[in-house]
């Protein structure tokens, strides 16, 4: 997607504007400060005879992947979680990969198993995620669960749509009603957090790569929500002043780590995320709180 214009902190050369005052930053590291005290808290009080148990599968050495998979590890660790990694190698075929996962859906310390995506292209990811047991399918992804997203019916939600609306509620950010445009329709964020915003009574619009015109649907939302993982395709001038803004695409550069949201927005939203510390942490807080919910089904809490 390309809005084809000149952003106005470009004409003339002109430094980017400052942020208003009145931009608020979405923190989500204190908002999943928040969810993972209380996961801690209910670890801490736990009864059944195993605790919480998360298995993260790792398939090749990515170092994107591998960084969030030892994010994951460390969350498990910091909240009291029993965790395991399990490491293939790159060159692992799909019975390797399914395998892996019949073993951990046989394991009763594990009631949460997560395979990082993306997986490397000779493994078959859509049976992966089939063949892991759906009440242990803490990333939401099997389509028992994405069948009962759609129904209504309650279930385990994908990580980063749901990590969304936890940060919208923990700033009181009103979500009916409101116009949502959500870019990227991927099953991981898109998809999903469309259906949730859905759910709250958000009007919302999908926009994907073949979308005309997305700046003329994103200058008319109250909730603009980019998952694209371009940097900076949003610019201020697709921002209606005083829209809410979250920003879920991260790209490692040179630089460090940056979003969909070019740094002028910040002088238009009335409310943003940052990158890093805005739905990443997010993410990894839901992953704990679904995999404490898929422990509590198990023991029947
Ligand atoms: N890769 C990037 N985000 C995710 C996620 O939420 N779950 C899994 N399994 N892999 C990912």
């Amino acid at each position: 997607m390309s809005n084809g214009m000149t952003r106005p902190e470009c004409v003339g050369g002109a430094a980017p504007p400052a942020a208003l005052p009145s931009v608020r930053w979405l923190d989500g590291r204190a908002a999943a400060a928040v969810v993972k005290q209380r996961v801690a808290d209910a670890v801490a009080h736990w009864k059944g005879p195993v605790a919480p148990g998360l298995a993260v599968v790792l398939v090749g050495s990515d170092p994107p992947s591998a960084a969030y998979v030892r994010g994951k590890v460390k969350a498990c660790r910091q909240v009291g979680f029993h965790s395991v990694q399990v490491d293939l190698p790159a060159t692992a075929s799909t019975a390797d990969v399914l395998a892996s996962v019949g073993a951990l859906n046989r394991d009763p310390a594990v009631h949460g198993i997560l395979v990082q995506l993306p997986l490397p292209p000779q493994v078959d990811a859509a049976r992966v995620i089939q063949a892991i047991d759906s009440a242990k399918d803490v990333d939401g992804l099997h389509p028992d669960n994405l069948g009962r997203l759609i129904s209504g019916r309650p279930g385990l939600v994908p990580c980063t749509p749901a990590g969304v609306i936890t940060l919208l509620d923990h700033y009181a950010i009103p979500i009916a009603g409101r116009r949502a445009v959500v870019l990227g329709r991927s099953v991981l964020v898109g998809l999903p957090l469309s259906l949730l915003l859905m759910q709250r009574d958000a009007t919302v619009t999908v926009l994907h790569r073949q979308s005309p015109d997305p700046r003329e649907h994103t200058r008319q939302a109250d909730l603009v929500v980019s998952a694209v993982g371009r940097p900076g395709i949003l610019g201020a001038d697709w921002i209606k002043p005083g829209a809410v803004v979250v920003d879920v695409g991260i790209t490692r550069t040179p630089a460090g780590l940056v979003g969909d949201a070019d740094p002028s927005v910040a002088s238009v939203a009335s409310a943003l995320t940052p990158v890093p510390g805005g739905v990443g942490p997010m993410t990894v807080a839901t992953l704990l709180a679904n995999t404490l919910r898929a422990a509590e089904t198990h023991v029947g809490a």
